[in-house]
């Protein structure tokens, strides 16, 4: 399922015709549209200077945490970490920040452009525990593909 999706991810971010908002919203709606367990999917992006980030583009029920102080939440937790961050059971979790309640489980990996941690993708989902690591890698590499074009 990946490695087809990863054409046309690359397809996709490759079409100059569009702006780069119309093609990330357009990876997110591919990746929400394909993968059953992904129920919402988005890209967030370091405001400025600012320690916060602030949603771009996604699919999927709008949210009400467009700004995200770094340190809050399983994003904000990315945000200073560097790191992935796959959670299994959003309820066991103390520093998570709760966008809908039929939401089971999150991950979040961080984007970086040249070297530097400027977003992260985010997923959630309303299936317990479906992530692996065949999922980090992929939005690894989808999130390598987007930093090309920013
Ligand atoms: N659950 C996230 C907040 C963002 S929403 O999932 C869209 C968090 O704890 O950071």
């Amino acid at each position: 399922m990946f490695s087809a999706l990863s054409n046309k991810v690359t397809a996709i971010l490759g079409d100059h015709s569009n702006s780069v908002e119309t093609r990330l919203e357009e990876v997110c709606r591919l990746l929400r549209d394909t993968i059953p367990y992904y129920d919402w999917v988005g890209f967030y992006f370091r405001n400025g200077d600012k320690e916060e980030l602030k949603l771009g583009p996604f699919a999927g029920e709008p949210t009400d945490h467009t700004t995200i102080p770094f340190g809050k939440g399983i994003c904000g937790q990315v945000a200073v970490s560097n790191q992935n961050f796959v959670v299994p059971d959003v309820s066991a979790q103390d520093n998570y920040i709760a966008c809908s309640i039929t939401v089971k489980s999150e991950i979040v990996v961080p984007l970086f452009k040249d070297g530097e941690n400027i977003g992260q993708i985010d997923i959630d989902s309303k299936t317990i525990d479906p992530f692996t690591k065949a999922d980090e890698e992929f939005l690894e590499f989808v999130n390598a593909e987007v930093s090309k074009i920013l």
